[in-house]
């Protein structure tokens, strides 16, 4: 006897799309196709059943800014956007730094979250984070480090066989470019103080210096996704973050301050090459970089407001419409929000729709698109860069075979799990 069937729904999994049935026990899929019995049924006639995404870059904000975010509000927001799995990063308050700091925030997580998670650990005691179960150590701001700090954390990572995951942009730079712009306060002044050449400079470092595992986070610019693609033979990844496809420099016309964000907003013909990357491969994934501030916060002037744009609710519904809009095929969408994610972070029951597998999906319908509206968002950020724009949003999200989100959340804060991937497991393996 079955858990769940989802019945009837075009299913993607092995890279195409299948007319079959989903049995479901122990919240992993027990099969694809075939005939069985089960307690309870979904009706997925005329829709298209993809795995959750992975989101491997947000910022939850708790412990520290809870009025920004916190694990129930960004978790809920992540499930509602089909968002199955979330990598939390370390910039909370305190930050994540050391073992400590670790389990507080998981035990904060463990007690809220309703999405499936992992947590990054910061540039600090990187043996006691990765130890304690720390998915990567990262995003490690290379603009507030030196090279030889830098250095040192990477060695480290090597040496432990773990992942390290860099927000590439130099402070040299930017306080080069900075400096004779203080006087101006149009928003765009952001993009000029902080150039594309940062970021190129930045990712130039990384990876000559590195000899770990390196993930470039948010990946914003032509030449940077250059350098990153010369180097493919080297174990680096990247991401692009929604806000780097969707918006460029001209919406500071409309959403000012609003859209101050690291990196900052670009050309429009990077934001076409930053497609033409994600179509290609050469950009592994998308990842939000959900980075929410209260508006209040946002409309300070361009120098003070905060960085960041919320975006782990609208990512996976935005790349859908891009899909219908054939901007990108369904089956790159799929591999650059879930598959390559889970291969990144050894995620190994995740990414995919097979059997045995974590029971992490996403249903939607292909035929019912809507416009963006911030009513209906659940971030505690409550504003949005991409009001009015069209998407695609789940009719359903499960993780582990339950129902998280089906226009309500169906399960209780803490239902979410940690999803471990730390180095004494990772040792046990190899030594299998
Ligand atoms: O704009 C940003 N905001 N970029 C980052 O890298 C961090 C983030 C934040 O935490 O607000
Ligand atoms: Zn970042």
């Amino acid at each position: 006897m079955m858990d769940l069937l989802v019945k009837d729904g075009r299913v993607y999994s092995g890279n195409r799309l299948l007319s079959t049935d989903i049995w479901i026990k122990d919240g992993r899929i027990a099969a694809l196709g075939g005939y069985n019995k089960a307690a309870e049924r979904i009706d997925a006639s005329g829709m298209i059943v993809i795995p959750g995404a992975i989101d491997m870059h947000v910022h939850f904000r708790e412990p520290g800014y809870t009025h920004k975010e916190d694990w129930e509000s960004g978790s809920i927001s992540a499930a509602a956007g089909g968002v199955t799995t979330v990598v939390d990063q370390p910039n909370t308050n305190p930050p994540v730094m050391d073992a400590d700091s670790y389990m507080d925030k998981l035990n904060l997580a463990k007690r809220s979250s309703v999405v499936d998670f992992c947590l990054n650990g910061g540039p600090g005691d990187v043996e006691s984070l990765l130890r304690a179960g720390a998915s990567a150590i990262g995003e490690i701001f290379m603009y507030e480090m030196s090279d030889e700090r830098l250095a040192r954390i990477l060695e480290e990572v090597a040496r432990l066989g773990a992942l390290a995951t860099v927000h590439a942009e130099d402070g040299e730079v930017i306080r080069r470019y900075s400096e004779p712009l203080r006087e101006i306060r149009d928003p765009d002044v952001h993009s000029r103080a902080r150039p594309p050449i940062a970021e190129v400079s930045a990712i130039d470092r990384a990876l000559s210096i590195s000899r770990c595992r390196l993930h470039i986070c948010h990946i914003s610019t032509a030449d940077g996704l250059e350098l990153v693609r010369r180097r493919r033979e080297r174990r680096v990844s990247c991401e692009v973050a929604p806000h780097h496809l969707f918006l460029s420099r001209r919406d500071y016309r409309s959403l000012g301050t609003f859209l101050k964000t690291n990196p900052p907003l670009r050309n429009p013909t990077e934001c076409d090459a930053l497609w033409d990357g994600l179509r290609r491969g050469d950009i592994d994934v998308i990842a939000s970089d959900h980075a929410p501030h209260l508006p209040e916060e946002k409309r300070d002037d361009i120098w003070h407001a905060p960085p960041g744009v919320p975006g782990v609710e609208t990512m996976l519904p935005l790349m859908l419409y891009a899909v219908k809009s054939n901007m990108i095929t369904l089956e790159r969408a799929v591999d650059a929000l879930s598959a390559r994610p889970a291969s990144i972070l050894g995620l190994r029951s995740k990414g995919e729709i097979a059997v045995g597998n974590d029971a992490d999906l996403v249903i939607f319908d292909p035929k019912r698109q809507e416009r963006i509206d911030v009513q209906r968002l659940h971030s505690r950020a409550d504003w949005t860069p991409y009001e009015g724009k069209r998407a695609i949003f789940p009719v359903m999200t499960l993780v582990r075979g339950s129902v998280v989100f089906d226009g309500d959340i169906e399960v209780n804060p803490g239902y979410g799990r940690n999803i471990e991937t730390r180095i004494s497991k990772r040792e046990e393996e190899h030594s299998d």
